[in-house]
């Protein structure tokens, strides 16, 4: 199978070390295709050349979340729902652009742009039948979380201490869904209000997915194979309010 990676984007001095990153680990997965989503009014000059000069397969997009959107009801939780639009408009693409073609075998992975894989992590999810999940470490106040698996082979439960009663306690880099799935469920998009933290991933696998579904990857859920790692933002103060270096350098 394909597998489709969604990475959702925006603009900030780190992005471009970023998406190399990523990109640089993306080159050596067999089979796989791109799909980055800005989040911008407009595809930005430089994530269209750093796609390009990768030679990665990939389809880019832009929707740009509303500077004024808030998670509505609850004022004291302003938060943002962080690459959420940008995860849903992916989802629409790979509907659309599969309809017709919906034997295509094809594997969907929700990629943020920060975190750190390993190849390992890629060949696991491949044979990902609906939904197939791992650990992943340093979320939610942990080394790592993880689904608790029984001796069957059987995902019964969350490893978790931050709300394990969610439907499904895990982070956005702890799942693959096989494309079919997307595809026979066209009304499944992550829900964009009204979502409390920690409960976006279950927002849309609870559309797909019961926990007697779930298929364990890394062997049993017992190998880290994803970090959400957070890069520091850099210290610039002494760009000063004009900026001190040449802003025609791409950094
Ligand atoms: C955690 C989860 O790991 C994310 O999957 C989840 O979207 C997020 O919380 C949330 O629920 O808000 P965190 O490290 O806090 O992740 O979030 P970021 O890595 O800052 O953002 C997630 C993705 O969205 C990244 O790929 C980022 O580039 C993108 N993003 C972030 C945007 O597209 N727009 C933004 O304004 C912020
Ligand atoms: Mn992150």
């Amino acid at each position: 199978p394909t597998i489709h990676i969604i990475t959702p984007t925006y603009s900030r001095p780190v992005q471009k070390a970023e998406l190399i990153r990523i990109a640089n680990t993306f080159l050596h997965v067999p089979n796989l295709h791109w799909i980055v989503i800005e989040d911008s009014q407009r595809r930005t000059p430089l994530v269209t050349s750093l796609l390009r000069e990768t030679g990665l397969n990939y389809t880019h997009l832009n929707v740009e979340t509303p500077k004024n959107f808030k998670m509505r009801g609850d004022t004291r939780d302003p938060r943002i729902p962080r690459g959420t639009m940008q995860r849903n408009l992916a989802l629409r693409w790979l509907r659309e652009t599969f309809k017709n073609n919906n034997s295509q075998p094809g594997i969907v992975y929700f990629a943020d742009d920060d975190n750190s894989y390993s190849l390992e992590l890629f060949e696991e999810m491949r044979s990902t039948r609906k939904v197939s999940v791992w650990p992943v470490a340093f979320v939610g106040g942990l080394r790592y979380e993880s689904p608790k698996v029984n001796a069957a082979g059987k995902v019964y439960g969350w490893k978790a201490v931050f709300d394990p009663h969610r439907p499904f306690a895990i982070d956005m880099a702890g799942f693959a869904i096989n494309l079919k799935l997307i595809l026979s469920k066209p009304q499944a998009y992550f829900k964009l209000r009204g979502v409390k933290g920690g409960y976006q991933e279950s927002s849309l696998l609870r559309e797909l997915v019961t926990l007697n579904d779930l298929e364990p990857k890394a062997a049993n859920c017992t190998k880290i194979l994803v970090w959400h790692t957070r890069t520091e933002k850099p210290i610039l103060v002494n760009e000063g309010k004009k900026g001190f270096t040449d802003p025609n350098i791409e950094v």
